[in-house]
């Protein structure tokens, strides 16, 4: 096997990290590091990452309820609470599918496949990731329509998306807004609604593909099952 798959499929990085690992030089088979990518792994190899050695494990799934106030890492320089702590029993080194900011609460899948990771986080994947948002000011089908036609952030036009406009409240000036992405760029939600001149001031995902908080309170977690993993595996369909 080829030593990013191997790597991917221990679960230590996605195969594009991997790659990463391996160039920076990070990365040793039986104590010789390995320059060249193409390099596969036998059976018996001693796989080192960082100077620790790693293993194929099972593959596991988690549905995590992201409380506020916690970052979406695996470590935190600052040590900071980071989402893998709230799994103190899990023995995989499992890390986040995606990220959410750190003031975002809500849906996020945390595994140690990262394989299942690269076609999640795919930027041509399908996937419906649903956000509510309550933003400073009104929300109108005017102010809102850029977004279903995409805006340009960080230099780049984002897809058509789409929402809902949930709640109005005039007398505090604010407004609680559903928007539906099949992207995942940094803090884009914010940005997307900063475009149209709407502050994001509480947000949260609601809704990844087919999964969604029903039964789970903020820091609260449950595995998934094969069959909820295999629905996100068809529904992640990209287009090219
Ligand atoms: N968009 C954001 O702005 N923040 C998140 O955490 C997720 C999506």
């Amino acid at each position: 096997m080829r030593i990013n798959k191997y790597i991917a499929h221990a679960g230590i990085a996605s195969r594009r990290k991997a790659e990463e690992l391996i160039k920076a030089g990070k990365v040793t088979i039986n104590g010789k590091r390995v320059v060249e990518l193409a390099t596969t792994v036998k059976s018996g190899d001693v796989v080192e990452v960082e100077g620790s050695p790693i293993y194929n494990e099972e593959k596991v799934y988690y549905l995590f309820h992201k409380p506020r106030g916690v970052i979406s890492s695996v470590t935190d320089d600052k040590g900071r609470k980071t989402v893998v702590d709230f799994f103190p029993q899990v023995k995989e080194r499992i890390y986040p599918v995606g990220r959410l900011d750190w003031d975002t609460s809500g849906l996020l899948i945390l595994t140690n496949d990262g394989d299942f990771t690269d076609k999640m986080i795919h930027p041509r994947n399908e996937i419906d990731k649903v956000y509510v948002a309550r933003v400073k000011g009104i929300a109108n089908k005017e102010n809102l329509r850029p977004l279903t036609r995409g805006v340009v952030i960080d230099g780049k036009k984002t897809k058509p998306a789409r929402y809902n406009i949930l709640k109005v409240d005039t007398e505090k000036n604010r407004s609680v807004v559903e928007l539906i992405i099949h992207e995942g760029r940094n803090h884009q939600v914010k940005k997307m609604f900063e475009s149209v001149g709407l502050l994001v001031d509480k947000l949260s995902r609601v809704r990844f593909g087919s999964l969604d908080l029903t039964g789970l309170r903020p820091g609260e977690a449950r595995r998934l099952n094969k069959k909820e993993v295999s629905r996100l595996y068809n529904e992640a369909v990209t287009k090219s």
